[in-house]
């Protein structure tokens, strides 16, 4: 039975194809979108983003795992929105194109469905925009969540959003890279007061448990310390501040939970402890600190 570590070394041993870099960008200094695509397992990466993800790796060593994790939870929401009759997305801070993006499992529930990306990222911005280049339905847009109005305004978001009908809003893996100061609970009112009933919103966010889980939250505190140091953001909040930002809505079942939680898929889920990726096995602390739900306006 291999490791995390076997496979975080069989990742480093991964072909690296040779990638379109936008002007300006210096791949020399770690990157959000960057990091994370190679804890997915992804390939637009460079040795400053893998030197980070592995930076964090000594203090959350299943971090790739809780990654995928996280994938999951947001491929799960996007089929539950469909479910609820939603028909258009918009996926803010959507990150560089994976495997099961927003639009495509989208597409698959609900043949139609619109999606509009947001990034403020230009190498997720060009990525996502080669591999949109054929499609109809779906499209990205250069933004930054801190001026919200911006987005909801924006003539692309508007071409493709009707908001006089039911949106899915996905604000997943982006509110902890705003720092306190920048009122991320604010930022997620303003967007959340832009949509028609019926609408619902996906927020998922890293999580400091406190006094209640001291393990996890010192494992949280590290990993915050770290995220600051190298990315300059990453905010592990505790669960009221995340329950707040989903103000204007009725959360959803099961509520906010580890997002594993969430309504997983009929033997998907096995048990907190151990779980099992083919050869691959971990025993997670990680699965406490990230949290996700979906909320319903109504
Ligand atoms: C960790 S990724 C999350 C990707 C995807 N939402 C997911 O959950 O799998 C965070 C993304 O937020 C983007 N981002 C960070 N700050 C942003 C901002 N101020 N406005 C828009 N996007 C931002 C980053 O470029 C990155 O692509």
């Amino acid at each position: 039975m291999g490791t995390i570590k076997d496979w975080v070394l069989d990742m480093r041993e991964r072909e690296k194809p040779a990638k379109e870099i936008p002007p300006g960008v210096d791949t020399s200094v770690p990157n959000i979108a960057r990091v994370y695509d190679y804890m997915l397992g992804g390939t637009f990466n460079f040795p400053a983003d893998r030197h980070m993800a592995e930076l964090t790796l000594q203090i959350a060593p299943d971090a790739p795992v809780l990654a995928q994790e996280h994938r999951a939870f947001l491929r799960r929401t996007v089929r539950f929105l469909a479910a609820e009759g939603v028909r258009q997305f918009l996926d803010i801070g959507s990150g560089l194109p994976t495997q099961g993006n927003t639009h495509e499992i989208a597409e698959t529930a609900a043949p139609g469905a619109r999606t509009v990306y947001v990034d403020i990222d230009p190498i997720v911005i060009l990525h996502t925009r080669q591999l949109l280049a054929a499609s109809a339905t779906a499209t990205i847009v250069q933004a930054d969540i801190r001026e919200p109005d911006g987005i909801v305004q924006h003539r692309h978001v508007r071409e493709r959003i009707d908001f006089s009908e039911p949106v899915g809003l996905l604000l997943c893996a982006i509110l902890h890279h705003l720092h306190d100061h920048e009122a991320p609970g604010e930022i997620a009112r303003h967007l959340i007061a832009a949509l028609p009933p019926g609408s619902h919103v996906v927020i998922s966010h890293f999580h400091n448990p406190g006094s209640s889980r001291p393990d996890v939250a010192l494992q949280a505190e590290e990993a915050e310390r770290l995220f600051n140091e190298r990315l300059g953001t990453g905010r592990w909040r505790g669960r009221e501040e995340i329950s707040g930002y989903f103000s204007g809505t009725d959360l959803v079942d099961p509520g906010l939970v580890c997002v594993p939680d969430w309504r997983p898929d009929p033997g998907e889920y096995q048990f907190r402890g151990t779980r099992y990726y083919g050869d691959y096995a971990y025993t997670s602390l990680t699965y406490q600190s990230w949290l996700g739900g979906v909320g319903r306006k109504n």
